[in-house]
């Protein structure tokens, strides 16, 4: 694929006048990557099936995959959606615009090549600026899936949107950085209860608090005896994977920290190098560690530490997750480790993502 990618990085004092272009693209028919406050995304007009399979074909993804569809306006769900259910319509009057896609009954004249076939239709109004102006411009609504190629960790920062999609869509909006840093939560709201097919940013304790409820798709956290098949189908994939064989280990700090320092030896004594995503605290009591070693002092070029921000605060290790991921595979290293958080709240959706990118390499010590 060789396409003539044009390039808008955004200045907020004319967004407006910045956007017309990418949003007339987008009603005819074409490709834009555009940041969102989760992720970057890639979008076309999800009412257009051509559209919709250049989507497809930029990401080099399978077409059973559901795209999710954004909006910038209430009424804009109408269009969209057969019926929404009261609990629904409440949760997307405190979450949006925001971080959840809700997935409900489809009108018929979305293409199932959007939907991969289901009878539902993932919708989400998100919060940054420069999305809800692009899909209020382009006057359709805009289906897109992260902006990354299939099976790469999603873009938070456009420098990896361009490494992804430069020649293969037709334009890249560049908005700065997305600070959530994961994909929005996936809630099924076609039942009685809502359920949670993918955890994002808003948690099922944040949406328990509203609507008194809220179940999680057994299939997700594989913790059922069966081999269930997930119901949000992009889950099904290897996702979010870097070259790096990457191992999570939780526990308790000061083991996690030691078997840090120990397999961080080993590493570096076979003459690889390793990466390791660390929270601020944790990162001195290593760092005092390894400065005694002398193995480690001979080749301490061989370490890339990232520090994640405090293990009280865990909205910068979620913001940070795919950019250091990214970071360490471009570096080189042949092996990354992790530290594991508790899997409530804004953790359940970081362990999830981070089960994905170990490829089940998880270690409770
Ligand atoms: O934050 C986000 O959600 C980003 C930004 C760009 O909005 N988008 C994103 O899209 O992550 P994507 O395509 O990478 O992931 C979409 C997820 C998949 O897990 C897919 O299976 C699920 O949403 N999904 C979409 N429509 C669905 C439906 N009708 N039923 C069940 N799951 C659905
Ligand atoms: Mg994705």
């Amino acid at each position: 694929m060789n396409k003539e990618t044009y390039i808008i990085k955004i200045d907020p004092e004319n967004m407006e006048e910045q956007l017309a272009y990418a949003g007339k693209l987008l009603s005819d028919g074409k490709t834009v990557a555009f940041p969102t406050e989760t992720v970057y995304g890639l979008g076309a007009n999800a009412l257009s099936e051509s559209a919709v399979d250049a989507i497809y074909e930029a990401k080099g993804r399978p077409s059973d995959n559901p795209l999710i569809v954004h909006i910038a306006r209430l009424d804009m769900l109408d269009e969209l959606a057969e019926e929404i259910k009261p609990y629904a319509k409440i949760l997307m009057e405190a979450f949006w615009p925001g971080p959840i896609t809700f997935v409900v009954k489809k009108k018929a004249h979305v293409p199932y090549k959007v939907t991969g076939g289901l009878e539902t239709v993932g919708v989400r109004m998100p919060s940054h600026p420069v999305a809800l102006k692009l899909i209020d411009l382009s006057g359709v609504p805009v289906a897109a899936p992260s902006a990354n190629l299939s099976g790469k960790p999603s873009p938070t920062d456009v420098k990896y949107v361009l490494k992804d999609m430069m020649g293969r869509v037709d334009c890249i909006v560049d908005g700065g950085d997305s600070h959530v840093g994961l994909e929005s939560t996936v809630l099924d709201v076609t039942g009685d209860v809502p359920v949670i097919l993918r955890p994002g940013k808003i948690t099922r304790e944040m949406i328990v608090e509203i609507v008194g409820a809220c179940e999680v798709d057994p299939a997700l956290d594989n913790k059922s005896e069966h081999d269930l098949a997930p119901k949000s189908p992009g889950m099904k994939y290897k996702h979010y994977a870097p070259d790096a064989q990457v191992s999570v280990y939780s526990g308790d700090r000061m083991t996690v920290i030691k078997t840090f320092y120990n397999r961080i030896i080993e590493v570096i004594e076979s003459g690889m190098s390793i990466g390791v995503m660390i929270f601020d605290e944790d990162a001195l009591v290593l760092e005092k560690l390894l400065e005694k070693d002398e193995i480690f002092m001979r080749s301490s070029d061989k370490l890339h530490l990232m520090r994640e921000g405090s293990s009280k605060e865990l909205d910068t290790f979620a913001r940070n997750l795919f950019k250091d991921l990214r970071k360490l595979d471009e570096v080189g290293v042949d092996v990354i480790l992790v530290h594991g958080v508790s899997e409530n709240a804004l953790g359940h959706a970081i362990m999830n993502r981070l089960e994905k990118a170990s490829e089940g390499r998880v270690f409770k010590i």
